[in-house]
């Protein structure tokens, strides 16, 4: 894509990920942006202000003035200035200053005078990254609108392995496409995504649930919106914030709950994930009082509960696709291509319940995509949003869809 016309800012603050910002620019100047680098005092540290004057072919700044010349950088003018600005790398730091509107800097300013999108590809260490500060601060800047360009897994500069990386200029470049000329692949389709685990009442006071938080099916929920589909989740209890997402939203406790709003809608929708994990049995008699201690042990009774995939695939049109979900222990690949047969899916995503880093509870997942044409497609560790978007591209070469 030729980003010719296009000003960007790219920020970058104190991290060992500095390197990858010689890349980035290297990239958005080949596409034909016009790069303004500017860089936080420490990330003097880590990369030279003279690698990136070069790529960018622009004096880097870094302070409120140039010392040598009196010449004084505006951060209004600059914040006006550009299309897009991009932090990357963000630290931990800079991402608080961000959260809090504080303002000791160039870039700090420049960030709040700014009116154009912001993304921010943060780049810590893995628990530095996990830190509950450093979650709530991520989500306070996304409430604000800026984007989140999630750190990938890898190894990181500490020796330690997980989630940190800063994404890779590659990557964050795919976005920066993106953002300038948004594929609207789906607009015009509507999209159902059922997530979350369900909860079958034992008592008044007691469920059976399972470790699902959701985090796989919002972020394909997601990646159709932003492709242009109308959204609808069909969500068990979770503690992600789907109301400020423009979802219509299906919030339901139980198998059989989350059955009737999925059949609900069913037959309006082009495409429908099921990416529930709903609990296949429920107590067979939900007690009315709080069931009381017994002496010894206690045998509870279950009923299987409805299998909504099953029984929506059974009345799925010619011209519908089902995506379905296996998160296996053992026999993974048989159990899948099983799945796509018996539910009558058109893809079925296979998560390995013993793969390090992926499944529950993860922001990352590694999956491999069966068609019903033998077709097999197999992911790395990624980001669950990049899962999201590798699903949806193989929604595309579904026959139906083509
Ligand atoms: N599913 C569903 N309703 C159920 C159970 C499962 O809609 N009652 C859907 C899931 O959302 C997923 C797919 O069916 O897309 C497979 O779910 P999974 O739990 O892996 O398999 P099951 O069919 O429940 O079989 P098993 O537990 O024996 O593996």
């Amino acid at each position: 894509m030729n980003l010719s016309g296009k000003r960007i800012i790219l920020g970058v603050t104190g991290s060992i990920a500095a390197y990858k910002s010689a890349l980035l620019t290297r990239l958005l100047i080949k596409s034909g942006a016009e790069v303004q680098v500017i860089m936080s005092a420490s990330a003097l540290d880590f990369i030279t202000p003279l690698t990136l004057a070069t790529l960018s072919k622009r004096p880097v700044m870094s302070d409120f003035s140039n010392k040598n010349s009196g010449e004084w950088h505006n951060h209004v003018e600059l914040g006006l200035w550009a299309d897009l600005f991009i932090l990357a790398p963000l630290s931990a730091n800079t991402l608080s200053k961000f959260a809090n509107g504080i303002c000791d800097n160039l870039l700090t300013a420049t960030y709040l005078s700014s009116r154009c999108p912001v993304m921010l590809a943060p780049a810590m260490d893995l628990d530095m990254y996990q830190h509950p500060s450093v979650t709530s601060n991520l989500d306070k800047v996304a409430s604000f609108g800026n984007i989140i360009l999630d750190a990938e897994s890898g190894e990181l500069a500490s020796g330690l392995s997980g989630q940190g990386r800063m994404m890779e200029p590659e990557h964050i470049l795919e976005h920066v496409y993106h953002f300038f000329s948004p594929k609207l692949d789906f607009k015009g389709k509507k999209v159902m995504v059922t997530l979350g685990p369900t909860q079958e009442a034992l008592d008044p006071v007691r469920f059976i649930s399972n470790h699902s938080s959701g985090k796989m099916g919002m972020a394909i929920a997601k990646a159709f919106q932003i492709q242009g589909a109308e959204v609808f989740v069909v969500s068990g209890p979770v503690s992600l914030d789907l109301k400020s997402e423009n979802f219509h939203l299906y919030p339901v406790h139980s198998a059989s709950e989350m059955y009737q709003a999925a059949k609900s809608i069913h037959g309006q929708m082009d495409i429908c994930v099921f990416a529930a994990a709903v609990a296949d049995y429920a107590p067979a008699e939900v007690a009315k009082e709080k069931i009381k201690k017994q002496e010894s042990e206690l045998t509870l009774h279950l009923k299987k509960n409805v299998d909504i995939a099953l029984e929506l695939g059974k009345v799925k049109s010619p011209n519908q696709i089902h995506v379905g979900f296996a998160l296996e222990t053992e026999n993974g690949e048989a159990n899948a291509r099983g799945k796509l047969e018996k539910k009558n899916f058109d893809l079925v995503v296979l998560n390995s319940a013993k793969e390090e880093g992926a499944g529950f509870r993860h922001d990352t997942n590694k999956v491999k995509i069966f068609h019903r044409n033998g077709k097999e497609v197999q992911s790395d560790l990624l980001p669950k949003s990049r899962i999201a978007e590798l699903i949806l591209r193989e929604v595309k070469n579904v026959p139906v869809w083509i």
